[in-house]
């Protein structure tokens, strides 16, 4: 096996400016980064106030939080890292005793510490474990879905979840490989898709197991449920003009919040003089239209802004409870 050797890299957070500009911070806030990875845009969060707001940082991977520990340091108490998936934050803000907050961040996906560390099992590009959780203290690896899923299974994952043409190609072929020996590597992996894939198709679009690793790496992390589930709480815990601003680096990601924006800012769906049924209610005001994506300065300095959409939505105070 090779690339096993640390790897040094840094995460370089995606659109600051925009998240500052839409999340609006301000001194005496409480803000929660669901995501805080690196710690980079939790830093510029507390710099934008001069370190007068107190931010709960949660991420699922214990090295990330390590990683946001050291580089969130010189706020001191001003930040809380919690090791937690943010679809629970609510019993974190319940165990610090919040009850609402003044903006909460997501960033989606997988930072750069998790794909440049080949023993982590997210990238094609070195040979290790197929593990991909983000969460390396519980769950199912990749290696134990290839491994145990059947071929309708896997195939929908493909399908669904990036679209692969060769989907049912891939997971057939997954099949067939590991009755000869199971698949617990990056390159054992690589190299089924690689088999599966024709070789004309294997010359356009890119590196052949990149969507596969993708999707494996959606399912493996249960990305778009916890997404799909948190939209709503969250909304609900904002005080009034308190923002939410979501980045998804996916088409199916920025469809869920594009959607659940949608749905909390339209509020009631019955026919008008009815008695409402739907118990929509109007709690979100919609702060970007289309979603925001990076310029070309970033573009240029940061290859992983490509696919960062922003979306932002606004708090709107409801009558008499707030
Ligand atoms: C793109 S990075 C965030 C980078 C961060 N904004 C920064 O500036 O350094 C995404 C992070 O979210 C974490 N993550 C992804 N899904 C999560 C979830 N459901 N709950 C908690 N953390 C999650 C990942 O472990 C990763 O560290």
């Amino acid at each position: 096996m090779t690339g096993l050797a640390p790897v040094s890299t840094v995460h370089e957070p995606v659109l600051v400016a925009e998240v500052l500009h839409y999340l609006a911070p301000r001194p005496g806030g409480i803000y929660v980064d669901g995501t805080v990875g690196a710690g980079g845009h939790s830093d510029a969060i507390l710099a934008a106030v001069g370190g007068r707001c107190r931010i709960i940082g949660i991420d699922r991977d214990p090295d990330a939080l390590a990683a946001a520990g050291r580089a969130l340091a010189r706020w001191g108490s001003a930040v809380q890292l919690v090791h937690a998936n943010y679809a629970g934050f609510e019993a974190v803000l319940d165990d610090f005793g919040i009850d609402a907050v003044d903006g909460i961040l997501l960033d989606l996906g997988v930072s750069s510490l998790q794909l440049d560390r080949p023993e982590r099992g997210f990238s094609y590009q070195e040979d290790a474990p197929l593990d991909m959780r983000m969460d390396q203290t519980r769950g199912t690896t990749a290696a134990d879905l290839v491994n145990r899923l059947d071929a309708a299974a896997l195939t929908r994952i493909l399908r669904d979840y990036v679209e692969e043409r060769w989907a049912s190609r891939i997971a057939r072929f997954i099949v067939e490989a590991r009755r000869r020996a199971p698949i617990r590597t990056t390159g054992q992996l690589e190299a089924v898709v690689k088999a599966a894939i024709p070789a004309a198709a294997r010359r356009r679009g890119g590196h052949p197991a990149r969507r596969t690793f993708q999707a494996l790496r959606i399912a493996v992390n249960d990305e778009l449920q916890a997404l799909s589930g948190v939209i709503e709480p969250a909304a609900r815990r904002l005080a009034g003009g308190g923002r939410l601003v979501i980045i998804s680096f996916h088409s199916l990601e920025d469809r869920i919040v594009k959607q659940a924006f949608r749905r909390l800012a339209q509020g009631c769906t019955c026919p008008p003089g009815a008695a409402c049924r739907c118990g929509g209610d109007t709690i979100l005001e919609i702060l970007t239209r289309r979603p925001v994506t990076a310029g070309e300065y970033e573009l240029r300095r940061n290859p992983r802004a490509r696919s960062a959409r922003l979306r932002a939505a606004r708090r709107i105070a409801a009558t008499g409870s707030e």
